[in-house]
């Protein structure tokens, strides 16, 4: 799926991180009922946030965060009136071209269970069964750059 016309992601800096957390409260916290706390949680001054563009309104985020040498995409979200035009394909791209840029050879997400076939679309492995994360049962996933 080709990313629509009208929509862009990139690096944002910690000024709009605010806009990111509504964005991440709508999504998992409102729709998918994830603890507050949890989402919020501590990391996001460390990591470079991303923001999904339409026409100028912001309808999806993502973080990268480094974690012991490990590059990690993380809080990937899509607001759900704009799933399925690939700005979760944007999203990502901006997130593996930060982490290239940063000397990372590969990107880890722990990945919802249902979202599996979205990151092995983008090429995406699963390397372990699946565990629990904030009550969602996850895969631990990686991509080479
Ligand atoms: C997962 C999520 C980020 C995907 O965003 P999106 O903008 O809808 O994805 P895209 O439109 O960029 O899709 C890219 C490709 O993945 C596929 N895809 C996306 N979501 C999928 C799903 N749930 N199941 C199967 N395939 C999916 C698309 O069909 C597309 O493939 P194509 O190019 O062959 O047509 C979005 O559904 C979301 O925010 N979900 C709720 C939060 C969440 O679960 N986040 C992940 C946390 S690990």
């Amino acid at each position: 799926m080709p990313v629509a016309h009208n929509v862009s992601a990139d690096a944002v800096g910690l000024e709009n991180l605010s806009i990111c957390l509504a964005l991440r409260r709508a999504v998992f916290v409102d729709e998918q009922g994830v603890d507050p706390a949890l989402d919020a949680d501590g990391l996001d001054d460390g990591a470079t946030q991303f923001l999904a563009w339409a026409n100028g309104v912001p309808i999806g985020t993502a973080r990268l965060r480094i974690a012991d040498g490990t590059a990690k995409a993380e809080r990937v979200a899509v607001l759900d009136d704009f799933r399925g035009r690939g700005v979760g394909l944007a999203l990502m791209n901006a997130v593996e071209a930060s982490a290239r840029a940063q000397g990372h050879r590969s990107v880890l997400v722990h990945a919802q269970q249902a979202v599996v076939p979205f990151y092995e679309r983008l090429g995406y492995t699963a390397t372990e069964d699946a565990f629990d994360e904030a009550g969602i049962p996850h895969r631990r996933m990686r991509k080479c750059l």
